[in-house]
């Protein structure tokens, strides 16, 4: 009997975002009272908005920050413990250049400092237009995100934060756009952050079910047998080492009117121990992240109702966990991908591809898309060309790829264009089969993260596509900005920020 894994504390509400008038009274609003620092071009720093009420305190702010030394730049927090009216801690927080980017490093430092108090009321929010108040309540949500199996070595986390702004009724749409965003890159960092001894395929898709059932999308899992059918020959290759079969997940987001459809794919891939071309035992713990691209397309799809998205979207999750075993997929052998192609498995360790293929292929194949966007932790390759930051994007179409870059930036996603480069091509011929699944060595081009990309490329057709190779930034070694350490839910935001511009 397989032992029974430990439940992971899932779906847990990102924190309570409020806004509160300028006019109101601020005093008693929270316990911690976090308040901008504006840098000048010379000498100390000067507070910014809500330095009444801190007169009101009797706080000295200006020799607090000329004690600290502080500068007023992004995502410093001088700390003054106060306990008077209501307020616990003053936080005085630098905003650098006020930019939005800026405002997201200092909010996400504010929730960091601010979570012993558990609430906090702040005036970052004061006088801003509703699309940066948008930003700013979506990095305090994230970077008070926690993960923990069974609520142990949980630390505490901030729980309420009230904005103060001008307008209440103004920002509140964009408001609850925030608290959407936020909780869908909730979800995706608690499956990818889900061990993989709970996460198997099966489990994963169940998952898929429910949160895509109770956003009004249409989910689908196919089974073995129907996959065996329908020749999804990648995912059935890879995931038949593992005594825990694969499944297809297909999730539809049908709104009325819509005329555009775009189809998103992400990597599923539970656990990556590389099958029979086994990993180091040093790069294998952080593969139970290996199925993060499915889980951003996963909780994207769950999140297009409460954005009104209205395009038609269509997500493919290929579900396998890649294990050694008797009935493992063997270096040198042959499968046949969705459509008929045939792919030579020199390496088990490049499964992604192979799981992607089929979906690819059944995609172009099947659903008439309009674009398809794949999302796969594909590469170390790609974290070792840009780092743990940064996404490697490929597109087929430069408008393709100026929307990605685009809502990127928006959402304070890094993306990076790379080349489709076509003198690569010739390395993934093979001798007895249409492709082979890595690169010759023989051939010496390196650029394994390209190379894995014109893999893909193969079997998108004429369809608008794109890739996000996100090896690098799908996770993240310690908490910074609103980045929390573990599953970071890259792409999540991207997507988002992309589908709710698109119109019908
Ligand atoms: N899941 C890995 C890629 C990966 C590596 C993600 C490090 C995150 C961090 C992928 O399946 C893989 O193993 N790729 C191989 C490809 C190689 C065999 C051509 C790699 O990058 O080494
Ligand atoms: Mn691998
Ligand atoms: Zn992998």
């Amino acid at each position: 009997m397989p032992s029974r894994p430990p439940s992971v504390e899932g779906g847990r509400a990102p924190v309570t975002l409020t806004v509160a008038a300028t006019r109101g009274p601020l005093l008693g609003s929270g316990a911690a009272l976090a308040v901008p620092v504006v840098p000048r071009s010379s000498g100390a720093p000067r507070v910014g908005a809500g330095s009444e009420a801190l007169a009101e305190l009797g706080i000295d702010a200006v020799a607090a920050l000329k004690a600290e030394k502080a500068t007023g730049k992004a995502g410093e927090v001088t700390v003054i413990p106060v306990r008077r009216g209501g307020v616990d801690t003053i936080l005085l927080a630098g905003v650098g250049d006020g930019s939005e980017p800026a405002l997201r490093r200092a909010a996400a430092a504010i929730a960091r400092q601010a979570k012993t108090s558990r609430s906090l009321a702040t005036t970052l929010s004061v006088d801003r237009d509703p699309g940066t108040v948008r930003a700013i309540a979506e990095a305090f949500a994230l970077a008070s995100y926690r993960f923990s199996v069974n609520g142990s070595g949980q630390p505490a986390a901030l729980k309420r934060v009230k904005l103060v702004v001008d307008d209440p009724a103004a920002v509140r749409a964009e408001l609850g756009r925030a608290a959407t965003v936020a909780a869908a890159v909730y979800r995706a960092r608690d499956l990818a952050n889900a061990p993989s001894l709970g996460k198997s395929p099966e489990w994963l898709a169940e998952q898929a079910r429910e949160f895509g059932e109770a956003a009004g999308v249409t989910v689908t899992v196919r089974d073995v047998a129907q996959m065996a059918a329908e020749g999804f020959g990648g995912v059935l290759a890879v995931g038949q080492g593992s005594s825990r079969p694969p499944r297809f997940v297909e999730m539809t987001w049908a709104p009325e009117g819509a005329e555009r459809h775009v189809v998103l794919v992400g990597k599923g891939i539970t656990f990556d121990s590389g099958g029979l071309s086994l990993k180091t035992p040093d790069s294998m713990p952080a593969m139970k992240t290996d199925m993060a691209g499915g889980g951003a397309v996963i909780a994207t799809l769950a999140a297009l109702r409460d954005l009104d998205v209205q395009v038609k979207v269509t997500g493919l999750v290929p579900m396998a966990e890649n294990m050694p075993g008797a009935a493992s997929v063997r270096p040198g052998d042959v499968v046949e991908h969705y459509g008929g192609r045939t792919d030579e498995i020199v390496n088990t360790d490049a499964e992604g591809r192979v799981v992607l293929a089929d979906a690819l292929a059944y995609a172009v194949a099947t659903l008439k898309p309009d674009v398809v966007v794949d999302i796969a932790t594909l590469t170390g390759a790609a974290r070792i060309a840009l780092g743990s930051r940064h996404g490697a994007l490929y597109a087929t179409t430069p408008a393709l790829r100026d929307e990605l870059l685009g809502a990127a930036a928006a959402a304070n996603e890094r993306l990076w264009s790379m080349p489709l480069i076509d003198d690569y091509r010739d390395t993934l011929d093979s001798d007895i089969a249409d492709l082979r699944n890595i690169g010759d060595r023989d051939k010496e081009y390196g650029g394994g993260s390209i190379v894995a990309a014109l893999f893909l490329r193969e079997f998108v057709g004429n369809v608008p596509w794109a890739h996000l190779d996100v090896a690098g930034p799908a996770r993240s070694e310690a908490d910074e900005d609103e980045l929390t350490k573990g599953a970071t839910g890259f792409g999540v935001r991207t997507f988002l920020r992309w589908l709710e511009s698109l119109r019908h």
